[in-house]
């Protein structure tokens, strides 16, 4: 049922024995210098947490004074961080539900699917003697398997571009962050929460990256010391990078031959969850974008916050990326398209189109005015009724207030009370996903609108 995961050496490694020296090599260089393999997939050895730990490391109670990082990243990690909770979780009766719901006989902490995200999981020959896979996801499932750059990072003059080289996963690259949490919180092509997982009972996914990096707690502070080491930190850039990437992993895995379908019907996880899953007596249907009632819609919540970024940023090409999510829309839910494409053309294009899109949000800047901008694309979309599922009003809601909270600490907007209570009004409609009323959301977001003074797009 589940393909191993493809390293990239295990792939050259065929090749090397009729190769001469130098283009071994090369290949060699080549296949380190590849920072974006994950950690899930790195062939390196896994050495465990305990080696990371010692307070002279990374275990300080306390973060240290004129250190550029703070040293008590794991003292954080683990008193704090949900993902030392992740293993722990396959132990309770919501777990061994779900693995009896899908047939299997041993409990869940054995189950392969259920490891391959809710701890770090790789092959046995590449655990180390220290490592402990109880401990969830630790310091290795996200900055990569360190055997090759623990010991080499602690000394002075390494720097951080020959310990990637070695190995670390480039987390502060923000495509590769995005990449690595939805990775586990989306799904990729070795791990995935299909329907029939969900159907067994596991809890449905959402995610966004900017509210779940606050939320993990970060472990380490951004400050002048660190966007000089690694870059100006945009937290715009991040959501919107995100936003481009999670759409795409739904677009492309709807194609995706393997992961796309069901037997007849499609990989129903990538539909509106409450499309159907609402009580037949909620006569709840309400005119929305791109397809009529009695159809099942595709999730289209990052969709929405793409169309709300690209409205502000690059207006001029606005209309035709409206265009192109109506037509996936109609392509997908009803099998109508224009100019002779098959439907899963259509989505492909729009795949690509987003694609084409993200070296863009990676170098575009988010200045006080346009993230103004943002906010009010994202509010205007429900005069449009585009929140009319919960899954948008979710990130909608979650992408305000990191705006927000973002411009109130550039005090680009003043932190009034009555913002405060607007915000948590809005949160109110989101209490119950089952009983998400659109109605009340668009409400609350007028009452917001006019509490930030916004311009109403005529
Ligand atoms: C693609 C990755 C992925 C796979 C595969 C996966 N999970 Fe999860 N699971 C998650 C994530 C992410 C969450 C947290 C959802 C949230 O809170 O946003 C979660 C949450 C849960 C929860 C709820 C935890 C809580 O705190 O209430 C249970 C129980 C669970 N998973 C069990 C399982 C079992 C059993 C399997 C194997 C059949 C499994 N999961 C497979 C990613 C995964
Ligand atoms: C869920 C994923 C995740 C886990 C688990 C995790 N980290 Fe991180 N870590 C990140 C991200 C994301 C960043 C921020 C981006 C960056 O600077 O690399 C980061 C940053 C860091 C930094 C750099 C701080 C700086 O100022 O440059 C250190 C050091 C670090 N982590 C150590 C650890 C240690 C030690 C552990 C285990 C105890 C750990 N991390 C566990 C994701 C993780
Ligand atoms: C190896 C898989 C994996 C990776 C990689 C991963 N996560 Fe998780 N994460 C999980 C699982 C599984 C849970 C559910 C834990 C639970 O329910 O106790 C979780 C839970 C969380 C939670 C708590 C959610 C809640 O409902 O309270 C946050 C926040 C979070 N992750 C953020 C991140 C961020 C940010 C990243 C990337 C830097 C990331 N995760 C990368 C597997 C992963
Ligand atoms: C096309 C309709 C459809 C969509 C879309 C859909 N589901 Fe389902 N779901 C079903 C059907 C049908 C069942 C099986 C009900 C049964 O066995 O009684 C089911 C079962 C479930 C169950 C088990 C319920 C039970 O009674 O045991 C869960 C949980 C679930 N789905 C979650 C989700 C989530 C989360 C999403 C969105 C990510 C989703 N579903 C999307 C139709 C759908």
């Amino acid at each position: 049922m589940h393909r191993p995961a493809a390293s990239s050496t295990s792939l050259l490694r065929p090749a090397l024995a009729w190769l001469p020296g130098v283009v071994i090599l090369l290949l060699a260089q080549l296949a380190r210098a590849d920072a974006s393999v994950m950690p899930h997939r790195s062939p390196h050895e896994t050495v465990g947490t305990v080696n990371c730990a010692s307070s002279t490391c990374h275990g300080s109670i306390t973060p240290w004074e004129g250190s550029p990082v703070l040293q008590n990243e794991y003292t954080t990690w683990s008193r704090l961080d949900r993902h030392t909770n992740t293993f722990e979780v396959l132990k309770n009766a919501t777990s061994a539900r779900i693995v009896r719901n899908l047939g299997y006989r041993e409990p869940a902490t054995e189950v392969k699917i259920c490891l391959d995200c809710h701890a770090h999981n790789p092959p046995p020959t590449q655990r180390g003697a220290r490592f402990v896979q109880s401990e969830g996801v630790g310091c290795e499932g996200c900055h990569g398997p360190a055997g090759q750059w623990v010991t080499e990072h602690t000394v002075k003059g390494t720097t951080h571009a020959q310990n990637v080289a070695r190995g670390l996963y480039p987390t502060d690259q923000p495509l590769a962050q995005a990449k690595l949490c939805l990775s586990c919180h989306f799904g990729d092509e070795t791990r995935f929460v299909t329907h029939r997982i969900m159907g067994a009972g596991h809890p449905r996914i959402s995610f966004e990256l900017g509210t779940f990096s606050a939320l993990e707690p970060a472990h380490y502070r951004i400050d002048a010391d660190y966007e000089q080491r690694k870059g100006k930190h945009d937290p715009m850039r991040v959501w919107a990078l995100g936003q481009a990437l999670a759409a795409r992993q739904i677009l492309d895995t709807l194609t995706d031959p393997k992961r796309g379908r069901d037997g007849l019907m499609p990989e129903l996880v990538l539909f509106d969850c409450h499309a159907c899953h609402h009580p037949m007596s909620d006569k709840r249907w309400n005119p929305r974008m791109g397809v009529g009632p009695g159809r099942i819609r595709l999730n289209d919540s990052n969709l929405l916050m793409l169309r709300a970024i690209v409205r502000a940023a690059y207006p001029e090409s606005s209309a035709a990326f409206d265009r192109a999510v109506r037509a996936t829309h109609l392509a997908v839910s009803a099998g109508e398209t224009e100019g002779g494409l098959e439907p899963l053309q259509v989505v492909s294009k729009l795949s690509a189109t987003i694609g084409a899109l993200m070296p863009r949000l990676e170098q575009q800047a988010f200045p006080p005015a346009l993230q103004r901008q943002v906010l009010v694309s994202l509010v205007d979309e429900a005069s449009e009724s585009s929140y009319a599922d919960y899954a948008g009003a979710e990130q909608a809601y979650m992408a305000i207030v990191n705006v927000t909270n973002d411009l109130l600490k550039q005090q680009a907007l003043a932190d009034t009370p009555a913002l405060k209570t607007a915000l948590g009004d809005l949160l109110k409609t989101l209490r119950h996903d089952e009983q998400y009323a659109p109605a009340a959301f668009k409400q609350r977001l007028a009452t917001l609108r006019s509490t930030l003074g916004l311009q109403v797009r005529s």
